[in-house]
C-alpha cells in the first residue's frame, strides 16, 4: 500500500521529502559528508592549525640552543694590518655583529682580545669571561687579563685561569691572516660551565 501523498514520482522529478544530508551524522562511506559533519571537520582543522602556529613559538622557547638556527658572517675582520698590532701586548677589538634567527635581524656588540707573541702567530680570545660573561681587562701592572665582576683573572698568552670563578679557560677563537689584515671567526660559548660548547 502506498502511503498518500507518496505515490510513484513521475519521472525527472527529485523528492526533496528524504532526510537531508545535513542529518547525516556520521557521513560513513559511500553517502555524503553532511553539513554540519563538513564544518566540524574544517573547523578541527583550523583549531589544529591555530594550535600549532601558537605551538611551534613556544617549542623553539624551549628548544636546545642548538636547534635554534642562527646565521652569521662569523669571520669578522678585527684588524688591517698586522704591522701595526703592538707584540706582546693584547689589545682589544669591538665590533657590531649581525644576526639572523629566522625572520629576526639582531645586531649585538661584541668584542675579541688579540695577541701576538711574534708579530706573526697571533690568538683571539672572545671578549666575555667564561664565569658569567663580564668584559674583562688587561691589567697592565700584573700583565694579565683581570674580570672586574668578580675578580677572575686570566693568564695572557694561554687564556689560562690563574685566579677566581671562572671554571674554563678564556674561549679562543680561530684566527687568519689575509693579505696582512687579521680575520677572527667569532663565536659565543656557554658561560658558567667548564666545557667550550657553543650557545
Ligand atoms: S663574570 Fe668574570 S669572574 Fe665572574
Amino acid at each position: 500500500m502506498v502511503p498518500e501523498g507518496r505515490g510513484p514520482q513521475p519521472e525527472g522529478v527529485v523528492d526533496v521529502s528524504e532526510k537531508p544530508n545535513d542529518t547525516n551524522e556520521d557521513g560513513a562511506a559511500g553517502t555524503p559528508v553532511g553539513r554540519r559533519t563538513f564544518l566540524r571537520r574544517v573547523s578541527g582543522v583550523g583549531a589544529a592549525i591555530s594550535a600549532a602556529m601558537v605551538g611551534i613559538p613556544v617549542l623553539r622557547a624551549f628548544a636546545s640552543p642548538t636547534l635554534v638556527h642562527k646565521t652569521s658572517d662569523t669571520w669578522i675582520k678585527v684588524a688591517d694590518d698586522i704591522a701595526l698590532l703592538d707584540v706582546g701586548v693584547p689589545v682589544r677589538v669591538n665590533f657590531v655583529q649581525t644576526l639572523q634567527d629566522a625572520w629576526v635581524e639582531t645586531r649585538a656588540l661584541n668584542g675579541v682580545w688579540l695577541y701576538t707573541d711574534d708579530g706573526e702567530k697571533f690568538k683571539a680570545y672572545n671578549g666575555h669571561c667564561t664565569h658569567l660573561g663580564c668584559s674583562y681587562v688587561y691589567d697592565k701592572d700584573r700583565k694579565d687579563f683581570f674580570c672586574p665582576c668578580h675578580h677572575g683573572q686570566f693568564d695572557v698568552k694561554t687564556g689560562a685561569v690563574l685566579a677566581g670563578p671562572p671554571p674554563r679557560p678564556l674561549d679562543e677563537l680561530p684566527v687568519e691572516i689575509r693579505d696582512s689584515a687579521v680575520y677572527v671567526q667569532y663565536a659565543d660559548y656557554r658561560l658558567g660551565v667548564p666545557e667550550k660548547i657553543e650557545a
